[in-house]
């Protein structure tokens, strides 16, 4: 593997737009020494513009050059209409939003998001050429095994997709019980819930292509365990989604700057 991937989701902080800048400045400048990363920073919506203001990623060379993209954290599954307090993917990419988060659990936990509604926003991120971060987890482990319905998060949400769309997503596997809670998964369930994933892939669409899907892990990822993910899991996770450490400009550069070296 020769590039991965550090998605930092910001959630609802920071509380200004100083701020917001400072982070989204200290973190492209860790993007900008990377060699094999593509980072995505995905900031409350009313940032979105205001990054871009300030650093041009509207501009595909910007984006390139800076070696980091603006993603979205959610988005609506219609383009325009009566929708309060929606916002559409339409207006994300006009203004240079090129990664979206979907179905990301809070989402579905807190604000009753379903498997059909996490679908429609799938595909209409795909309609749109965003590239989807399609979030999928367990509630609980109680054992070993992967339960089932990271399963059925994953099938109801790209039943149907053309062969080429699924090439274009990416899936963040993040158990809901390791996401903020200082406990992350161990680099070996992770490796199996990434087993478990391509062999359903494999199911509906084929082997190649279920082998190309990046696949993520995502939960209490900090500097100091975010190697673990990559040396014990070889090819398998192709990068982190990152939420709490992606505030701390220190704890983001220094994720970046390991998966880099580990990319390598
Ligand atoms: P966390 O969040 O890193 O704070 O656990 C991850 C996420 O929710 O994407």
């Amino acid at each position: 593997m020769t590039s991965r991937f550090v998605i930092a989701n910001w959630k609802m902080n920071p509380q200004t737009e100083a701020e917001a800048i400072d982070l989204f400045s200290a973190t492209r400048d860790a993007a900008k020494s990377a060699s094999s990363v593509t980072v995505v920073v995905a900031p409350p919506f009313p940032f979105l513009s205001q990054i871009e203001n300030r650093f041009g990623l509207a501009n595909a060379e910007m984006r390139n050059e800076a070696k980091i993209h603006l993603g979205a954290q959610d988005l609506f599954w219609e383009r325009d209409g009566a929708y309060t307090g929606e916002v559409s993917g339409v207006m994300e990419k006009n203004i240079g939003v090129t990664y979206v988060i979907v179905g990301h659990s809070e989402r579905r936990r807190m604000l009753a998001e379903n498997d059909e509604m996490v679908a429609k926003k799938l595909k209409k991120a795909l309609e749109l050429g965003l590239v989807p971060i399609l979030c999928i987890g367990e509630n609980e482990r109680p054992g070993g095994e992967i339960p089932e319905r990271v399963g059925e998060e994953l099938k109801s949400a790209v039943l149907g997709l053309e062969p080429s769309m699924l090439g274009r997503i990416i899936i963040a596997y993040e158990p809901v019980w390791a996401i903020g809670s200082g406990i992350p998964d161990t680099p070996e369930d992770m490796l199996g819930a990434a087993i478990y994933i391509r062999k359903i892939l494999t199911e509906m669409f084929n082997q190649d292509l279920a082998t190309q899907v990046p696949i993520l892990y995502g939960g209490s990822v900090n500097s100091a365990n975010v190697s673990s993910f990559f040396t014990e899991t070889s090819d398998q996770v192709a990068g982190v989604l990152v939420g709490g450490a992606s505030l701390c400009p220190e704890e983001i550069s220094t994720i970046i700057t390991i998966v880099d070296r580990l990319a390598v």
